[in-house]
């Protein structure tokens, strides 16, 4: 069989709904566009772009991306009540393909909640799905925690589902309850015993609680699913969702023993969990399938031998099949923009003129203070440049820290504050509470610093240093980020950007906008 007889999965990407839904995961308005684009270029076939009736951002942000959608089909999530479909509907309706989805508990756990019969509910899905049918000839229908649903009840609601106008029926793993054998058993007895199941997509929606994500997705696509909804970095919920890169690596490299296709660049893979990282503020743990940092690393003596004499010997993938160029000395202080262009353009950034130039300058910049510049230093830079904007309300002009074991350590800094520059001392314990006190005291807060990490880009007591923080004030949540070869810097940096997007939000929010309060049992 040639790979485009094969059946197609539909690859339906949740990261900006169930991913966002992450404690802490919030992303900026700008930030949910970019990776849009990014999912859209990559070849997802349908984004969730967000859940429009959970707060106004959320709607803005499902409907820009509906409009700016190019190939993908774009879906907002809904509960089953006609003024969350309405409102989803408003959104999504911009898109060349939107689509509506909608969702109820179907297990006794999850009806209790309403406190809805069995009839009641049938009755609620008949009406929802048939309303949602009636604005979008494009209808996928959830049974929340359809694993934990007794079965004759699940043909029966499915059945209803399905007469009523779902053109896409989701059967979510929503706790990670499930097993494969039982993933896929499930498939089959709804494919065999509903009538009318041929005439619709199948999807198989999985959380990962205990870690059997991507078996039961794929186990779930033997058995005649035909959608994998799954997120980039497996972000989401708990322990997350079925993670992209993995069913869409798994189907394209064991693809004699799963012999189907998508329509994914996975040349582009490494990029979209780069960003989706950065924005989220999650990072990627090193040994994580496809994309940790260490996926592709041969650490011990016997593998490195193996790979350099055949690189099949421990390799099932090339990195390059993800977009991971081969690490190697990238640049050095005498290479020119041409240079930079090129190289930039092989990690898979292609940027506009002026951004090129502002990240020109800090490459030369960073050349002078580093022996070498690797392509991870020059991904953390293209990062940074796209995090930390020059316009914005706060700006690090100067940072001189003094510490060492002889305490208090001290902070001296000028912070511009809506374009005028203040200049600031304060001590604190340890140099980077010391630079953060300065920041306080020019630009008063009560947000609270709820996560702060640092990560070695590179190796070696020259590398740079990543830094993510998250801030929460009056239950609204931002992430900051930034590089440096100072690691205060790279701090102070981050912590500025996580106020400046806090400063954005304060203005486009109400309080309590990201402790996403909205039940998945409401009205
Ligand atoms: O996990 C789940 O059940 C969900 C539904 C809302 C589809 O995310
Ligand atoms: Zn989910």
């Amino acid at each position: 069989m040639t790979k485009t007889d094969q059946p197609q999965v539909i690859i339906f990407d949740t990261t900006l709904r169930d991913g966002e839904q992450s404690p802490g995961a919030t992303m900026t308005h700008e930030e949910k566009l970019e990776i849009a684009s990014l999912l859209d270029e990559m070849g997802v076939d349908v984004i969730e772009a967000g859940f429009p009736i959970a707060s106004e951002g959320d709607f803005a942000a499902v409907s820009e991306i509906a409009k700016r959608s190019k190939n993908s089909t774009i879906c907002g999530l809904s509960r089953a009540n006609l003024k969350d479909i309405d409102r989803c509907w408003e959104a999504v309706k911009h898109a060349k393909s939107p689509r509506i989805h909608t969702f109820i508990g179907t297990s006794p756990l999850h009806r209790a909640i309403p406190n809805l019969t069995m009839d009641e509910m049938a009755e609620r899905i008949h009406e929802t799905v048939t309303h949602a049918r009636n604005l979008c000839d494009n209808v996928q229908w959830s049974a929340m925690d359809a694993t934990r649903t007794e079965h004759d009840y699940l043909c029966r609601v499915v059945e209803i589902a399905i007469k009523a106008g779902a053109t896409t029926i989701n059967i979510p793993d929503t706790v990670g309850y499930t097993a494969p054998r039982e993933s896929a058993d499930l498939i089959a007895m709804l494919l065999e015993r509903v009538p009318g199941a041929d005439s619709v997509i199948f999807a198989t929606h999985c959380h990962n609680d205990l870690g059997m994500a991507t078996a039961n997705a794929l186990a779930a696509v033997d058995a005649g699913a035909r959608q994998i909804e799954c997120t980039i970095n497996g972000l989401g919920e708990r322990a997350g969702n079925t993670a992209l890169e993995e069913v869409v690596m798994a189907m394209k490299v064991r693809n004699d023993i799963m012999p189907y296709r998508t329509g994914i660049d996975t040349t582009k893979i490494m990029n979209l969990s780069r960003r989706v990282s950065s924005v989220s503020g999650f990072p990627v743990q090193f040994n994580k399938a496809i994309v940790g940092k260490n996926a592709f690393l041969h650490e011990s003596g016997i593998h490195q031998d193996g790979v350099l004499k055949n690189v099949e010997t421990f390799e099932i993938m090339k990195p390059s099949d993800i977009g991971l160029m081969a690490k190697n000395i990238a640049m050095g202080k005498h290479s020119g923009r041409a240079a930079l262009r090129a190289k930039l353009k092989e990690l898979g950034y292609e940027l506009a003129d002026n951004q090129l130039n502002d990240v020109f300058v800090r490459f030369k910049a960073l050349a002078d203070r580093k022996k070498e510049v690797y392509d991870d230093d020059l991904i953390a830079l293209v990062a940074d440049e796209q995090t930390n904007d020059a316009h914005e309300f706060l700006q690090l002009k100067k940072l001189r820290v003094i510490c060492g074991t002889e305490g208090p350590q001290e902070a001296d800094m000028v912070l511009s504050v809506d374009g005028v520059d203040h200049h600031i001392d304060a001590t604190g314990d340890g140099p980077v509470d010391a630079a953060f006190n300065c920041v306080k005291m020019l630009f008063p807060h009560k947000a609270r610093l709820e996560i702060y990490q640092v990560h070695a880009v590179t190796e070696g007591t020259d590398a740079q240093a990543t830094v993510s923080v998250r801030l929460q004030e009056d239950g609204r949540i931002v992430n900051g980020s930034s590089a440096d070869t100072d690691t205060i810097v790279a701090s102070t940096k981050a912590y500025i950007n996580a106020l400046n997007k806090l400063i954005v939000r304060r203005q486009k929010t109400a309080p309590g906008d990201d402790v996403k309060t909205i039940t998945y049992h409401g009205e």
